[in-house]
């Protein structure tokens, strides 16, 4: 058996029939295929503005950039996060404060947050950065009313969470990140994640101007719709460069493939779930090990599926040495040595107790029963023997 990953794409042949007619078509780029993953994905999601980019980490710049981040702001970041949830923030100039977690979701801290921004001078923070961590889907609902009572914008960082839901307060399903409460939501296509272009990324908003900015800063800052010109529009080839813009645009044969995944999106989120479910009940049983809870309120995608131990160091060493690939997410990101540089170092607990005592087990839903089956092997034979 091949070494079991934490996580894999899956790659069909529709998928790559769906590459090789973009390859035999007449564009590469900035085709028809770029306006399909994106309406496909906003149906999908329940959005209304989905803006297809080069990765995740340019989607988090394009929000940043879209909501005006600048020197001088403070911006709140959870830390439990790949370090590109903060690095957006840095990018437009502003600081970053990080917030801890709540250790039963992993993602922020919703009453310590309000504690903070109470005791804070009004006017401290200009927005935040909330995680779905792992495909845990926040109370964005909640985050939203908070945010409002101080003036925050929210970005919220949905890269594991393509498919997650929770319900609100008036019992209506809400797909994460899809502009309902967030001001700008982004999604990573990363191969790791449920959709894998290699590399990729979404935008989502419900705010129509800043999916204008974010439009417009994807392509240089330029636009060529004469409607928009501030200049007088000297003839057919007129574009404008109007703000200082990046190309941060995906090709036609990136969103060909994420178009085509995007079909099988329900099975494949059903799968990790039955995936999560076999785990609970062939490790539940194990006294040392905590498995990921979740309320009947949600429904988790499972980018991730992380466990805490004690014995984290030794269980990595003895899924790697039986032919399991695991690991660990994350190193919060006020521990890496750039922060730790800028603003000193600082302690945030909860986040750095689920950093020592974290491990994220295989979870894809190309993963056979056979390979889990091995896992639940390796890692019961760690705890009973
Ligand atoms: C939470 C989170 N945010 C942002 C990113 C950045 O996405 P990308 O790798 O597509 O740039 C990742 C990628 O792994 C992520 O996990």
């Amino acid at each position: 058996m091949k070494t079991i990953s934490y996580g894999r794409q899956e790659i069909t042949e529709d998928d790559i029939k769906a590459v090789v007619g973009v390859l035999k078509g007449d564009y590469l780029t900035q085709g028809p295929m770029v306006e399909k993953f994106e309406n496909d994905f906003s149906r999908f999601i329940q959005a209304s503005n989905s803006i297809a980019v080069t990765n995740g980490t340019a989607a988090l710049h394009l929000a940043a950039l879209a909501l005006g981040v600048r020197e001088g702001q403070k911006v709140l970041v959870t830390t439990n996060s790949f370090a590109a949830s903060a690095n957006c923030i840095r990018y437009c100039g502003a600081d970053v404060e990080f917030l801890d977690i709540d250790p039963q979701t992993m993602c922020l801290d919703l009453p310590a947050l309000e504690q903070k921004l109470k005791s804070a001078k009004p006017g401290t923070y200009s927005g935040l950065v909330a995680v779905d961590f792992a495909g845990y889907p926040m109370d964005t609902e909640s985050l939203r009313n908070l945010a409002d009572q101080f003036g925050l914008w929210i970005i919220e960082d949905a890269c594991h969470a393509v498919g997650a839901r929770f319900l609100n307060s008036k019992n209506e399903w809400i797909f994460s990140g899809n502009g309902k409460y967030a001001d700008i939501s982004v999604f990573s296509f990363h191969p790791v994640k449920h959709i894998a272009t290699g590399e990729g990324g979404m935008v989502v908003t419900a705010n129509a101007e800043l999916a204008a900015k974010v439009r417009l800063f994807r392509t240089h800052g330029i636009t060529k719709d004469p409607s928009l010109m501030l200049n007088p529009v000297d003839g057919p080839w007129s574009q404008e460069m109007q703000v200082l813009g990046y190309n941060y645009r995906i090709s036609d044969i990136l969103c060909a493939l994420g178009a085509s995944q995007l079909q099988r999106i329900q099975k494949n989120l059903l799968r990790r779930r039955s995936i999560a479910d076999r785990y609970a009940s062939e490790l539940g049983d194990i006294k040392a090990l905590s498995l990921p809870k979740v309320p009947k309120n949600l429904e988790h995608a499972y980018h991730l599926y992380v466990v805490h131990t004690e014995q984290r160091g030794e269980l990595f060493s003895h899924l790697q040495k039986n032919g399991v690939n695991p690991q660990v997410h994350y190193i919060p990101i006020h521990q890496q040595p750039y922060y730790q540089n800028l603003y000193g170092k600082m302690q945030l607990p909860r986040a750095e107790k689920h950093y020592q005592t974290a491990l994220s087990l295989p979870m894809y839903h190309g993963m056979s029963d056979e390979e889990q089956g091995h896992v639940i092997k390796v890692v019961r034979k760690f705890y009973l023997g």
